[in-house]
């Protein structure tokens, strides 16, 4: 018999932002956090793969060393064990307490970067994906729709240098781009965002489809 003791119970609503890079996730994450303090709806703001100590530890290795040569399972492993301690320290006790937990990143992430980006068998990645979270599965996807050629322009105008998935090389961005938009078609759970235009307007978009999607979350905010 499996046991199964990070699963979930009893929770409140998980909303994760996704993009590829230069989408303008970490920007969008700040502004709503803005946002929700305005309107008074308490919520726990993370990013992944960190969000925990040794989620951040992992971080270091797998993005912050592009001489570091990783194989692809070795990346998903990395990036799952994150995983796991992201939804049993962080995820588990904000849900359990009933509160909204955004997310910069999770599952939807994996499964374009290390399934459609590195070629790894889509299944495999659900299925491993499925015993790092304990069945954690988000409410919503806010999507930042961005082609990876203008996402990455923006990068190297704000004078961002590449990690080492970024280093990665256009065909593999162009696949993770290919693969976010495959999953998005089939996944009922993922919402597109416009990701063209200033912080502001993109920010109003987002607001909206929250305000649409989970009305009771954000029913004492403004769209
Ligand atoms: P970010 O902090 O800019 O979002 O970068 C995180 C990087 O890690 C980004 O290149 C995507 C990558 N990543 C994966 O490849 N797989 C995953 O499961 C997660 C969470 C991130």
């Amino acid at each position: 018999m499996t046991e199964r003791t990070d699963e979930v119970t009893g929770r409140g609503p998980f909303v994760v932002l996704e993009g590829v890079e230069g989408a303008g996730k970490s920007t969008q994450a700040r502004m709503l956090g803005v946002w929700l303090e305005s309107c008074g709806v308490p919520f726990t703001l993370t990013r992944e793969p960190g969000g925990t100590e040794v989620g951040e530890a992992i971080r270091n290795v797998v993005q912050d060393r592009p001489e570091l040569s990783v194989p692809p399972k070795t990346e998903l492993l990395l990036f799952l064990a994150a995983r796991t301690a992201f939804v049993r320290e962080v995820a588990q006790p904000v849900l359990e307490r009933g509160e909204l937990l955004i997310a910069d990143r999770f599952s939807l992430s994996t499964l374009a970067y290390q399934g459609y980006g590195r070629g790894l068998d889509l299944d495999e990645v659900r299925r491993m994906d499925g015993f790092a979270s304990g069945g954690l599965v988000p409410d919503l996807y806010v999507l930042l729709d961005l082609p990876v050629e203008q996402g990455r322009a923006r990068q190297k105008e704000a004078g961002k240098t590449g990690d080492r998935l970024e280093s990665s090389g256009t065909t593999f961005l162009k696949e993770v781009g290919r693969g976010y938009r495959e999953l998005a078609a089939t996944d009922p759970s993922v919402r597109l965002v416009d990701a063209d235009g200033t912080p502001d307007e993109v920010h109003k978009r987002i607001r909206a489809v929250l305000r649409r999607e989970m009305p009771e979350t954000f029913a004492s905010c403004e769209d």
